[in-house]
């Protein structure tokens, strides 16, 4: 449906339009997590729009809802096959691969802001074009470095006020250990088999951990077996030193042993942020440990770990909006000439920082205060003919009403205004 009932255009189904109220929270938000990213010493990195749609395959996972179901993949002109990026983790990863930024140092701290693209049913929370930021520290193996990124989401949404998140934390094991839980999870799935949704069967043969996090057959996995019972030493130690990090920096968790999260990267530390405001789509946030994954596509072997957030869905949680700062100042015109001399001026006062603007509707002086109160100016510069024989303006106070008389010429004014 591309129009409305009174034949507008309207925007596609599962994207958003951010009008500018709602634009200054997204300002803020993203201050306020580029503010700690790089408190956390963690550098930018701005992501293509679309891949190679054979990246996602390989690194999310061919199994994966994510991949069978929600991509936006085209072929252009030219026969590629591209994906608009449903997530970030795997365009990090080749950039890092593709820019060697490994000899930069060997562990690197990125963070991003961006859009995201997935065709998933629109509901609240739930979008086809998303924002969401993310994390990824890629060459550490220690536990600290999942703590600290964890840390570093509780410390943003706590800065945008956000109350009464939930970390659940899990570990899904290494390839080493998983190879048990496997057998053990078939064992467990084989009598349901008939009983599973189409892409569980296949899931089955070709990686049945994917079944665990299938929507339809959710009921039927209650009583499965969960990796944390199955992990080994090493993966159990690095878990207990995730859970004593956490300790140390006073973060509460629940250890939710039934999480998996769908992505095919994962190992060892998965976790993510709830919040039970959001209803079906209480995830917040999300990521954990892929060990492999750097390997996977072609790398030495380098530990990472990171997470994301669904901005749209913080925004949901944030207190009340601030109010839209006014401007510093409008110019008010009474005649044709004194209207010349307000452009002109206008145009002097944001060379000199100040936000400035005035009428361009030709309208009454009357409107043109009431435009002022609109933009909630701080000052308002009334110039009329008898100002302008006299080489003077009046300059207006808004919030308390005081006016006085100032020259005309730019410096008089700004050092007026500037306090
Ligand atoms: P993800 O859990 O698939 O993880 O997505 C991250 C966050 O994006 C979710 O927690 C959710 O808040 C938000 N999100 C997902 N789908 C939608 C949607 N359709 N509409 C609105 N928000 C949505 C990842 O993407 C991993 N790359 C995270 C990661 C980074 N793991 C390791 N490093």
């Amino acid at each position: 449906m591309k129009m409305d009932s009174n034949n507008k255009f309207i925007n596609v189904k599962g994207t958003r339009d951010i009008l500018p109220e709602e634009a200054v929270m997204w300002r803020r938000m993203e201050e306020i997590i580029r503010k700690n990213m790089e408190n956390y010493n963690y550098k930018e990195l701005r992501l293509p729009t679309f891949e190679y749609t054979e990246l996602f395959r390989k690194s999310t996972g061919e199994d994966t809802e994510l991949v069978q179901k929600q991509m936006y993949t085209f072929q252009d002109k030219g026969g590629r096959s591209l994906t608009l990026k449903p997530e970030g983790t795997p365009p990090v990863a080749r950039m890092y691969l593709q820019y060697g930024l490994k000899n930069k140092s060997p562990l690197q701290k990125f963070y991003y802001i961006e859009r995201m693209f997935r065709q998933e049913k629109p509901q609240k929370g739930r979008y086809r074009e998303f924002s969401s930021y993310g994390a990824e520290a890629i060459g550490s193996a220690s536990a600290e470095t999942d703590a600290e990124l964890i840390k570093s989401a509780l410390d943003i949404m706590d800065e945008l006020g956000i109350k009464g998140i939930e970390l659940n934390i899990n570990s899904i094991g290494c390839p080493k250990c998983r190879v048990e839980f496997i057998k053990q999870l078939k064992k467990f799935l084989e009598p349901k088999l008939d009983s599973l949704c189409e892409d569980c069967k296949q899931r089955f043969s070709t990686n049945p951990l994917r079944i665990m996090d299938c929507k339809v057959d959710k009921d039927k996995l209650t009583d499965a077996p969960v990796p944390l019972d199955y992990i080994c030493d090493d993966c159990e130690m690095h878990f207990s030193m995730l859970k004593k990090y956490l300790d140390y920096l006073n973060v509460h968790y629940v250890v939710n042993r039934k999480l998996v999260r769908g992505l095919d990267y994962y190992t060892k530390t998965v976790f993510e942020f709830v919040h039970s405001k959001l209803g079906a789509q209480d995830e917040v946030g999300g990521g954990g440990r892929y060990d492999g994954l750097i390997k996977f596509m072609g790398g030495e072997d380098t530990p990472a770990s990171g997470y994301a957030v669904g901005m749209d869905r913080m925004l949901l949680l944030m207190p009340e909006a601030p109010k839209h700062k006014g401007i510093d100042v409008f110019v008010v015109t009474l005649d044709k000439e004194s209207d010349i001399i307000g452009w002109k001026l206008l145009s002097l006062l944001r060379e000199g920082g100040f936000s400035a603007d005035k009428d361009s509707l030709g309208r009454s002086m009357k409107a043109q205060f009431r435009e002022a109160d609109r933009q909630d100016a701080t000052w308002t510069i009334i110039i009329g003919e008898e100002e302008r024989e006299r080489g003077v303006v009046q300059l207006k106070k808004m919030e308390t009403g005081e006016q006085k008389e100032v020259p005309s010429d730019i410096e008089s004014i700004k050092e007026e205004i500037k306090c």
